[in-house]
Parts: C-alpha cells; sequence; structure tokens
C-alpha cells in the first residue's frame, strides 16, 4: 500500500511525487511515456531550446548598430533540433535520477484507475494501491472539426512542428494564443512568412487589450488576421471569412498549423467507473485540488484549471504537502503566465478588465519600456515594449503586473511573490531594484501610480 500513487509524470505529477516522498511518503508514479511530460518532451522545452537558436541567428543579423557585423550567417535546423534533443533528453535524465534518489517508484505503463484506491497498468495487468491516488494525466492539442483538417498531411500540430526536417517557406498558423504565438516569433525570425488567423477580436485574448497591441508590434513580418473564423482547409490554402463578410477570404503555406487549444487526457483513465466528476473541460476539482472522490486528486492540465507547467507544479506541490498533513495551498490568483519571443512577455494577477469587472476601483500605470536606460542600451529607440501594473485604491495591494520586454519571464516571479502575498504599492516602492536592469521598468511603474 503506497500513501500515494500519482497517474502521469509530467511537471505536475513529478513534482508532486518528489514532494511527496521528500516529505516521507511511500509514492508511486506511474507514466506511459517519457518522463517530464508535454513540458520537457513536446512543449515548453523544445520550444524554448529551438526559439534561442532563431533569436541568436536573428541577433546575428541585425546588430550592425551596436557594432557586431556577422557574415556568413546561416541556420541549420538538422543542428537546431539535436541541440533540442539533447536539451530534452538530459531534462528527462535529471527527473529520472532525482526521482530514484527520493526513493519514489517509478512505474512505466498505461494506468488506468480500477477503484478509487487502485490504478490498475493495462500492458502488465499489476495493480498499484494508495491511500491517495492522483490523476497527473496532462492534455493533448485539441484538433476542431475543420473542414478538410483531417488527415491532410501539410497540417499539423504543435507535437508534429517539433519535428520537420525542414523549414517551411510560408506557414498559416491557426489560432493566436500562446503556442501559435510562440511558434510564430520562431518562425518568422528564420525568414519563413508567416500568416496568423484568429478568430476572436484580439490575439493573445488573456492579455488586455493595450498590452496585447505593444506585443503584436513586436511580431515583425507575421500577418496577423483577426476575427477570422476559418471555414476548411484545401491542401496548404486555408479558408477563413472575417466578420459579417459575406466572402471568403484564403491565406495558403507550405505547412499549417494548428494552435487552436489543448484538451485535458482524460479518455481510458476508469475516471466515470469511479465516480470521478469531469467534462471535456477537465477533472472538476475544488480549489486544493480534491475530485468529489474521496482519496482521488487531480492536478495540472487535467483540472482544465490552469494549463502551464509550473501552475502544474504548484498543484502537486501543494497536494502533496497536503497529504503529509501539512498547510498548503495554491496561489489561484497569482499564477504568473509567460509568451516566450524576442522580447517576452510576462503578466501575473489581474489585468485593468478583470481588476474593473471584479468591482475594484482600480488605479494603473503603464510605462514604454524605452524609458529604461538597460532597454535602450541593448535594444534602442525603435524597439516596443511597456510595463503595466494594476493597483486597487482602496487597499493600495497590487492587482496585476504585466511587462513585454526582455528578460520579462525571468523578472515576473517577483511581482508573483508580491501579489500572492498582497504585498501593497508602499511595501514595494521601498525595495531597491538594481541599476541598471530592465526590472526598474517595475518600480518606475509604480512610482507612477496614482491611488
Ligand atoms: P490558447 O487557448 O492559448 O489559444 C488558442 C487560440 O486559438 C485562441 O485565441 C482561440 O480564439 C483561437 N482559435 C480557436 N479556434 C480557432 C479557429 N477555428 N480559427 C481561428 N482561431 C481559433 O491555446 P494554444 O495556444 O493552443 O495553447 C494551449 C495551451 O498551452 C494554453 O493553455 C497555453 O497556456 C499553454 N501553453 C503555454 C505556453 C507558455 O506558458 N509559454 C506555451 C505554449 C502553450
Amino acid at each position: 500500500m503506497y500513501d500515494i500513487v500519482i497517474l502521469g509524470g509530467g511537471p505536475g505529477g513529478y513534482v508532486a511525487a518528489e514532494r511527496a516522498a521528500a516529505l516521507g511518503l511511500k509514492t508511486a508514479l506511474i507514466e506511459k511515456d517519457a518522463i517530464g511530460g508535454t513540458c520537457l518532451n513536446r512543449g515548453c522545452i523544445p520550444t524554448k531550446s529551438l526559439l534561442h537558436g532563431a533569436k541568436t541567428y536573428r541577433h546575428a543579423l541585425d546588430s550592425q548598430a551596436i557594432g557586431v557585423s556577422c557574415t556568413g550567417v546561416s541556420y541549420d535546423l538538422a543542428a537546431a533540433m539535436a541541440w533540442k534533443a539533447q536539451t530534452v533528453q538530459r531534462l528527462v535524465q535529471n527527473v529520472e535520477f532525482l526521482m530514484k534518489k527520493r526513493g519514489v517508484e517509478l512505474i512505466r505503463g498505461s494506468g488506468r484507475l480500477v477503484s478509487s484506491t487502485t490504478i490498475g497498468i493495462d500492458e502488465s495487468g499489476a495493480a498499484f494501491e494508495g491511500r491517495n491516488v492522483v490523476i497527473a494525466s496532462g492534455s493533448e492539442p485539441a484538433r476542431p472539426p475543420i473542414p478538410g483538417a483531417a488527415g491532410n498531411p501539410l497540417v499539423v500540430t504543435s507535437d508534429e512542428i517539433l519535428g520537420i526536417e525542414k523549414l517551411p517557406s510560408s506557414l498559416v498558423v491557426i489560432g493566436g494564443g500562446v503556442i501559435g504565438v510562440e511558434l510564430a516569433a520562431y518562425f518568422s525570425a528564420l525568414g519563413v512568412k508567416v500568416s496568423i488567423l484568429e478568430m476572436l477580436p484580439e490575439i493573445l485574448p488573456f492579455m488586455d487589450a493595450d498590452l496585447a497591441a505593444v506585443y503584436k508590434r513586436t511580431l515583425k513580418g507575421v500577418a496577423i488576421t483577426t476575427g477570422a473564423a476559418v471555414t476548411g482547409i484545401d491542401g496548404g490554402a486555408v479558408r477563413y471569412r472575417k466578420g459579417e463578410e459575406a466572402e471568403e477570404s484564403s491565406v495558403s503555406g507550405d505547412l499549417v498549423l494548428l494552435a487552436t487549444g489543448r484538451r485535458p487526457s482524460l479518455s481510458g483513465l476508469g475516471l466515470e467507473a469511479v465516480g470521478v466528476e469531469f467534462s471535456p473541460k477537465g477533472v472538476k476539482v475544488d480549489d486544493s485540488c480534491r475530485s468529489g472522490v474521496p482519496g482521488v486528486w487531480a492536478i495540472g492540465d487535467a483540472t482544465g484549471r490552469s494549463l502551464l507547467a509550473h501552475s502544474a507544479s504548484a498543484m502537486g506541490r501543494a497536494v502533496a504537502e497536503t497529504i503529509a498533513g501539512r498547510a498548503a495551498s495554491v496561489p489561484w490568483k497569482a499564477l504568473p503566465w509567460v509568451v516566450y519571443g524576442d522580447p517576452e512577455a510576462a503578466g501575473v494577477g489581474m489585468t485593468e478588465a478583470e481588476a474593473k469587472a471584479a468591482g475594484f476601483d482600480a488605479a494603473t500605470s503603464s510605462l514604454p519600456a524605452r524609458a529604461n536606460g538597460r532597454f535602450l542600451a541593448e535594444r534602442g529607440i525603435a524597439a516596443h515594449g511597456v510595463c503595466k501594473l494594476v493597483a486597487d485604491r482602496a487597499s493600495g495591494r497590487v492587482l496585476g503586473a504585466h511587462i513585454v520586454a526582455p528578460y520579462a519571464g525571468e523578472m515576473i516571479w517577483g511581482m508573483q511573490y508580491a501579489i500572492a502575498g498582497d504585498a501593497t504599492v508602499a511595501d514595494l516602492e521601498r525595495s531597491v531594484f538594481p541599476h541598471p536592469t530592465v526590472s526598474e521598468l517595475f518600480h518606475d511603474a509604480l512610482s507612477a501610480l496614482e491611488l
């Protein structure tokens, strides 16, 4: 009998396992594929390995103004893919090593709930019983039923595009969310002609519109069509209708990327038989990640609550600690996000629109990034970036922090800490930001808030 049996070894499951074992719980982790899940194998890590190469290539080509001229610059896709594979392999090995070191029993195979306390393995018929069972089965690319998409060799998802052997000369991206935008940034940096078709009025709809508008300007050369409902695909030609227009338009590419969201992977897990409530959006859990069935928990993308690796890890850590008898919670109001590109965008907490909708008397400040010394020194006057803060006039608390700038993803954790801990603008203004750093944008934006 285990204290905790975890189904799925992504950043939700392996973090839960590591934490549980470190706290002395007898822990089993079941994984049917490579450990590390989407994040390590098909998501965060491979895309960042590739994006780093594309940025380096672009900087080599575009750095004459700062005194660097390179000749013979080229991009070797095969080498980039090898770099990506090596990075992934190393990290997968690290996680396997960590599991071993902590004493987590790693079980290979496809798990299925055979009761609320037991997970059976399809391939071997073995069964693992636990006082607690955690569903951490992740998500997979959604494939909307667009006519002409299924079975079309030119239509790929993020899973397949990370393994291509030849760069397309043109790419149509359906969906202007995080995956669509990050891969558009990658391919367009390499000179691929990229078009994005987004159904909603704006790309990256989770950002305030003014921030999304700044980010859009950083996607130089990408043709973005918003309010575009895709009606069908024929080879690499994607037909769409814009707004109320009667006429269909069309845009063609050598390749079409479906980046229209992800959906929780829940089929074949035996959830129905055990009475765990779920919908296509995910397993229904409370804020502590408990399903309605005692002893059955769910974390990460499988819950559909926040489809981000670090959110999954935060949920996994909280569940392991709760099971070990510690006080733990997930900071739901302060789960940061990052859109990787050049530059990056990052945010945490409420947007201005969300704060107003929630009834706060919200004060905001918004500073262009070129007001910042380090930004100017590295990027110049023509570059785009912005820092926007949202605060509550009544309590003086910071409600949201959003930034488009280099290192955005590296800096946002500080604001996460502040918002999760209910810090006030005055608290944060008293902290000392090193100079010259892009992080000073936060300091200046704090000072610019009129409370
Ligand atoms: P998403 O939900 O972020 O965006 C999908 C977009 O596609 C939406 O804007 C939607 O309006 C649009 N769309 C849907 N159907 C469409 C259609 N038929 N025609 C045109 N547009 C259509 O999903 P995405 O980008 O696929 O990412 C999936 C998940 O993975 C997200 O939850 C995201 O947060 C996560 N992710 C996070 C990353 C990060 O943290 N940096 C990187 C990549 C993915």
